[in-house]
């Protein structure tokens, strides 16, 4: 597996360029398992070309395309993209109505291309709330990709990390009332896990955010705990192959320690602890 892993990737890079280059650095044993982007800067984009903000979103969709590809060839498992969420519907109604038609034309133009990269399809984030159109739309697609084995890729829509968790308690209070069980329920970390919509996913190892603002906005607060941050000044629109390619060899390079300690970190023998300490030795 790991072997076959970046190989068709190279099939569309060109030998010797700065892509190449990159991509040789990149060691395929130790890719991150589950990419999460946040994808930001579209209305600044189209401001600084005097465009109006949804020409930024329309530009959005190349680089969507461009990522999923991308991940697809190196060989990853799982992309989430944050395309919609709880709180964006506070934009006028024109660039939100704007947005489902984006996503509508996406999965129209995208879905013979996920199926023949056999790219699975998913959805996270209270879809109900979308207009009928675009939730068709969606679960047709998700339906029509459902048995491909290859990169799954998360939409996350209408999604917001802290609607998720209370979504995930309530579904676990029902089920308890159902069993009978409501007096002496207690959760614990697997529970909560179990119950949220990313369940059986592996955790984003690397969390990529656009346009140069630290924030989580509201994204997969629980998942997220040990991801490794990579924000890029690139507004999503410019953001290109090149660009992923840059953060996944930067997320190469940290030192992941999830609260423990690197083993050259841990080697302090106990006389050295006791010397530091200024105690005797056990
Ligand atoms: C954030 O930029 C972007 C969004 C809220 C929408 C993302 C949508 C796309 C990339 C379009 C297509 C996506 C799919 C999945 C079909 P912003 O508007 O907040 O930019 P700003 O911070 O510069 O105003």
């Amino acid at each position: 597996m790991v072997l076959t892993r970046m190989r068709d990737l190279f099939a569309v890079l060109t030998p010797a360029d700065e892509e190449w280059e990159l991509a040789l650095t990149i060691d395929p044993a130790r890719l991150p398992a589950h990419i999460a982007i946040i994808m930001d800067g579209n209305g600044r984009w189209a401001r600084m070309r005097s465009l109006p903000r949804v020409a930024g979103h329309k530009a959005g969709i190349e680089p969507v395309r461009a990522v999923v590809e991308t991940c697809a060839r190196m060989g990853l498992g799982y992309l989430t993209l944050y395309a919609f969420s709880v709180e964006n519907w506070k934009r006028p109604r024109t660039e939100v109505e704007t947005l489902w038609r984006l996503l509508r034309y996406y999965l129209k133009i995208e879905l013979p291309r996920l199926l023949r990269n056999n790219i699975r399809l998913n959805v996270i984030g209270r879809i109900e709330a979308l207009p009928a159109s675009a939730q068709d739309d969606l679960e047709q697609a998700i339906q029509a990709t459902s048995h491909n084995s290859g990169l799954q890729v998360n939409l996350a829509i209408n999604y917001g990390g802290r609607a998720e968790l209370v979504d995930a308690v309530n579904r676990l209070i029902d089920k308890a009332r159902l069993e009978g069980t409501t007096e002496d329920l207690r959760l614990d970390e697997e529970m909560l896990a179990s119950q949220l919509y990313t369940a059986g996913q592996p955790d984003p190892d690397l969390l990529i955010r656009t346009s140069g603002e630290m924030r989580i906005s509201n994204f997969l607060l629980w998942q997220i705990a040990y991801a490794e941050l990579y924000v890029t000044e690139t507004f999503w629109p410019d953001f290109k192959r090149i660009d992923l390619l840059r953060a996944v060899a930067e997320y190469q390079k940290r030192d992941r320690r999830f609260g423990g300690l690197t083993p050259a970190a841990s080697t302090n023998s106990e006389e050295l602890v006791a010397e530091v300490l200024g105690v005797p030795a056990p």
